[in-house]
């Protein structure tokens, strides 16, 4: 599978996890479906330019390795290792065809998933987690959320980004995200849709059990500012879990 985009838009997906729902609500979903990660091993695969390598690596986990399809996301993940090294390892693949990195104690994917344009490529992600795991270890991150009504799409504006997308959406369908940053720049890219059946038959075809989706989650500290309203009542993105027996 090719996946080229992020060679081109590298730097500003980099930029735009300065959003504050970046923060707020994706990572705090993220740490706090993974729970405690102390001297654990964590598979962050789509790592991107290594946001979330670096934090789980900073949150505690002895060892990390970040894989993505983008050289050009690599190249920024290394760039900033070398700035400042925190002994997390990078790795240019698809998730579909993935070498064997052994086995960890978590796997995380943010936004991998949404990537799956079929049955057959959500089944290969889902079996490279589940390669990669010890028993009992879990696999968890966050994904556009399936469950998103396209009437919501054109409301997360004042949060940094709008989505579009057919209002009907059948399996395989783009959802198309437009970011602007805070600089006022704006770049876009696709996730694709697949039903929340097709998601609960590849983790469970995987081996998989406790296949849920969970959350999203609003930083304890927000929840009193209405601000975030719109987004936490038709929520754009969630998280996941499941765990291998
Ligand atoms: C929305 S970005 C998220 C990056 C990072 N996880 C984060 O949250 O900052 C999605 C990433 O998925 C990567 N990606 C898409 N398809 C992939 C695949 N088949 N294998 C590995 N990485 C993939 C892209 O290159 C991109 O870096």
């Amino acid at each position: 599978m090719e996946n080229i985009v992020y060679d081109q838009i590298a730097e500003e997906y980099k930029e735009s996890k300065q959003l504050s729902f970046r923060k707020y609500v994706e990572e705090y979903t993220l740490f706090k479906i993974s729970g405690d990660i102390s001297n654990q091993s964590v598979l962050d695969l789509a790592c991107g330019e290594g946001h979330y390598t670096r934090k789980l690596k900073s949150a505690g986990a002895q060892k990390v390795v970040g894989v993505d399809i983008s050289p050009e996301m690599i190249v920024l993940a290394n760039k900033e290792e070398a700035k400042h090294p925190t002994a997390c390892k990078y790795l240019v693949s698809d998730v579909a065809t993935i070498p064997d990195l052994g086995a960890f104690d978590l796997v995380s994917a943010m936004y991998l998933l949404n990537y799956a344009q079929t049955k057959e490529q959500l089944l290969s992600f889902c079996k490279a987690a589940y390669k990669h795991l010890k028993e009992g270890g879990r696999f968890v991150g966050v994904n556009d959320n399936v469950q998103n009504k396209p009437e919501h799409y054109q409301t997360y504006a004042k949060y940094g980004f709008v989505k579009a997308g057919n209002a009907q959406a059948i399996e395989g369908d783009p959802i198309t995200y437009i970011i602007q940053n805070s600089d006022g720049t704006t770049f876009q890219f696709d996730n694709y849709y697949l039903s929340p059946q097709t998601y609960a038959e590849a983790f469970a075809e995987a081996g998989f059990v406790n296949f849920q989706w969970e959350g999203p989650f609003l930083e304890p500290a927000q929840r009193c500012n209405d601000y975030w309203n719109a987004f936490m009542q038709h929520p754009p993105i969630i998280g996941f879990s499941a765990q291998k027996q």
